[in-house]
């Protein structure tokens, strides 16, 4: 079976070596490893910084304390992701606060966020949903008129660019994950990147127990709670031989989602994502909606080809219920969609089945 999503890794004859010369190294937690993948990994994606962290979850605990969000605040921010964006504001004792979602990608719609806007919201948090990025200008216009920090989950989205630039670059946080299945994996890990200069010291405390790294053990003092959040350098070592390929990997993801664009909205009865003309998606997956997504997933499979929804909508969630109003257009999203494989494993071979079996349905 094709499979939706798939583990990458570099070739072992050069991963193998690099992970020895670290795990024999005598050094294996937070060290120059990690400093020089931060380095290499802000300049490759043209990120002003990067924090690197345990998980992407842990990047984005950060970012909304940081950005100010404490227990009572509102978040704005959307159902239709996975759930760690959803749990941590749960985590941090705030109030998820859904907004609806544009039909036609999934991602949050501006004109929702602007309306569920209160004098207790404290962050807007936008997710660029399988690798679309949302409508940045609008929504970052939106949160700047409010004077409210806008942090971009863009755990789909490495390598998408908006404006010209890469994604994470427009919000006053991003965020990335390299989780097992993301378009580039450090088994575990993320990065938080942020606009404000200033707050490097107090990122770099917050995944570290709040202990401030290099003053002596003996005279350091805690002055914030912190979390034990720090990449280690067995991740970073992975996530270095990762960033000489990940090129190559996010131009196939890249390149089966231009041909989808191409051949399958011009399918009778099934349309594909739409998103802003600044912007690049990364394809982490493909989207596609019909009246009848079960019978794709049917068509599919019988080519030996695996296509589902992959995530729930986290309003679905008991622990989410007390939030989650009223959604219609996510609704009628969630109801019409399902993703097809996209990734760097989809051959030329396979996507023209994927599209002969989509025009069969
Ligand atoms: C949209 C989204 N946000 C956040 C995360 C959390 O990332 P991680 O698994 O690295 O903690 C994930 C990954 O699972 C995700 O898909």
């Amino acid at each position: 079976m094709l499979p939706l999503i798939k583990v990458g890794l570099p070739e072992s004859n050069k991963l193998m070596p690099m992970l020895e010369q670290v795990l024999y190294s005598g050094m294996l937690a937070e060290g120059e490893p990690v400093y020089e993948f931060e380095r290499q990994f802000a300049r490759h994606f043209g990120l002003d910084r990067a924090v690197a962290m345990s998980s992407g979850t842990a990047a984005l605990h950060a970012a909304l304390v940081l950005a100010g969000v404490a227990a009572g605040d509102e978040v704005i921010t959307t159902s239709m992701t996975a759930e760690p964006t959803n749990v941590v504001i749960l985590q941090i004792g705030a109030i998820p606060v859904f907004a609806d979602v544009d039909i036609s990608s999934g991602n949050l719609d501006p004109a929702d966020i602007a309306q569920k806007i209160t004098k207790k919201t404290r962050a807007i948090v936008v997710v660029h949903y399988a690798g679309i990025p949302v409508r940045l200008a609008e929504i970052a216009e939106i949160a700047q008129r409010h004077g409210i920090p806008l942090i971009e989950d863009c755990a789909h989205a490495l390598g998408a660019r908006y404006n010209d630039k890469g994604i994470g670059c427009v919000g006053d946080f991003a965020i990335f994950s390299f989780q097992a299945i993301k378009h580039m994996t450090t088994i575990d890990g993320g990065v938080l990147t942020f606009k404000d200069e200033s707050l490097l010291r107090a990122a770099k405390k917050f995944r570290w127990f709040g202990l401030e790294k290099g003053i002596p053990r003996t005279e350091v003092d805690i002055t914030s709670v912190g979390y034990k959040y720090n990449m280690h350098n067995v991740a970073a070592t992975i996530g270095l031989a990762q960033l000489d390929v990940i090129d190559n990997v996010i131009s196939r993801h890249q390149a089966n989602g231009h041909f989808f664009d191409e051949h399958i909205s011009s399918i009778s009865g099934l349309s594909v994502p739409t998103f802003d003309a600044t912007a690049l998606p990364s394809y982490w997956l493909y989207t596609v909606f019909s009246d009848d997504f079960a019978d794709i997933e049917k068509r599919l499979a019988e080519v030996g080809v695996a296509a589902n929804k992959l995530h729930r909508p986290n309003h679905y969630h008991s622990i989410f219920k007390p939030y989650a109003g009223e959604l219609p257009q996510l609704e009628k999203y969630y109801q019409r969609m399902i993703h097809v494989p996209c990734g760097w494993w989809v051959t030329d071979d396979d996507r023209e089945k994927i599209v002969d079996a989509l025009k069969r349905g």
